[in-house]
């Protein structure tokens, strides 16, 4: 057990967020189960801590949320915690290896959108408290879009859309494009190529879906790159370690790590709107009515 004074001075460090820092948000979602999304939202949270950044990662797969076995951390509240229980945001936040902050969904998460305005409003209150709090927030959604994670989807600044090279994942992958084009065809997607098995594969799956989406709905999706198909990641997955600790130096975690420089050097194309963790709030609440 930590003593008390030092969960206060914690807590008090949490609650004095940076002035000016805009918190992006940032949704990772497939078509198609078991492609990777929850192992790339980790590790690419990860990497994003190696950078310097501040970042919570938020558990929003409807009933099958798993980032904390993954992590090897067993999570005592859950966000619908945050309305059944009268406690705070701070004290829901799990701690997950090298500094990860992470929040979890748990099986009762499609609650959140039958709640009643008072409570939605309790609940989206709680989570406005990360603006400012974090640099960037990211959405592990359930594979598939269902109409929850399309919520989310649609609120978040960018989209993460993982895939593999096979092609029953790509054709998923292309039908969740085109479900986010027709609801906002200004989403920002990008692609991620999980499991490729060279280099010249990830490019060809990557361009595949790129030109498709070009052609056929006149809609620009870029491609954030490649991770290689690598035994490390189901060995970390064994040891409930990120591989991106478990094996730092595997061509997995390099993958992510160039992931993220790449990421970290694209600004976000819809600078300027009303984005972020508050735009978020804002659009899932107009969504919700
Ligand atoms: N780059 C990779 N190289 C090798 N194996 C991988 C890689 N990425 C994922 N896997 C394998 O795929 C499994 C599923 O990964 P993960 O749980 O991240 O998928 P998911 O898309 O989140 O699944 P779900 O749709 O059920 O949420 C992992 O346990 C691992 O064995
Ligand atoms: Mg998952």
């Amino acid at each position: 057990m930590r003593d008390q004074a030092e969960q206060l001075r914690e807590r008090i460090q949490r609650i004095a967020p940076e002035k000016g820092r805009q918190t992006r948000l940032i949704a990772v979602t497939s078509g198609k189960g078991g492609v990777g999304k929850s192992n790339v939202t980790l590790n690419f949270a990860l990497g994003l801590i190696e950078s310097g950044q501040k970042v919570v990662v938020f558990d929003v797969d409807l009933g099958l949320a798993n980032l904390d076995v993954l992590m090897g951390v067993s999570a005592r509240h859950h966000l619908l915690d945050l309305i059944h229980q009268d406690i705070s945001l701070w004290e829901i936040i799990e701690r997950g290896p090298n500094g990860l902050e992470f929040i979890a969904g748990g099986s009762g998460f499609t609650q959140f959108l039958q709640l009643d305005e008072h409570k939605l409003n309790k609940l989206l209150a709680q989570l406005s408290l990360l603006q400012g709090y974090a640099d960037t927030v990211l959405l592990d959604t359930g594979a598939g879009i269902s109409k929850e994670s399309m919520q989310f989807i649609l609120s978040a600044d960018e989209v993460f859309l993982v895939t593999t090279p096979e092609p029953t994942s790509i054709t998923d992958a292309y039908a969740v494009i085109k479900m986010i084009h027709a609801r906002n065809p200004h989403t920002q997607i990008k692609l991620i190529i999980n499991r490729s098995s060279s280099y010249r594969e990830g490019r060809h799956t990557a361009d595949k879906l790129t030109m498709v989406a070009k052609q056929f709905l006149g809609m620009d999706v870029q491609t954030l790159g490649f991770v290689f198909d690598d035994p490390h990641v189901s060995q970390a997955v064994k040891q409930q370690q990120p591989f991106l600790v478990a094996y730092p130096h595997s061509q997995a975690s390099r993958s992510i790590r160039s992931l993220v420089s790449t990421h970290l050097g694209s600004a976000s194309r819809n600078e300027g709107e009303i984005g972020g963790l508050r735009g978020f709030i804002t659009k899932i609440r107009n969504m919700i009515r």
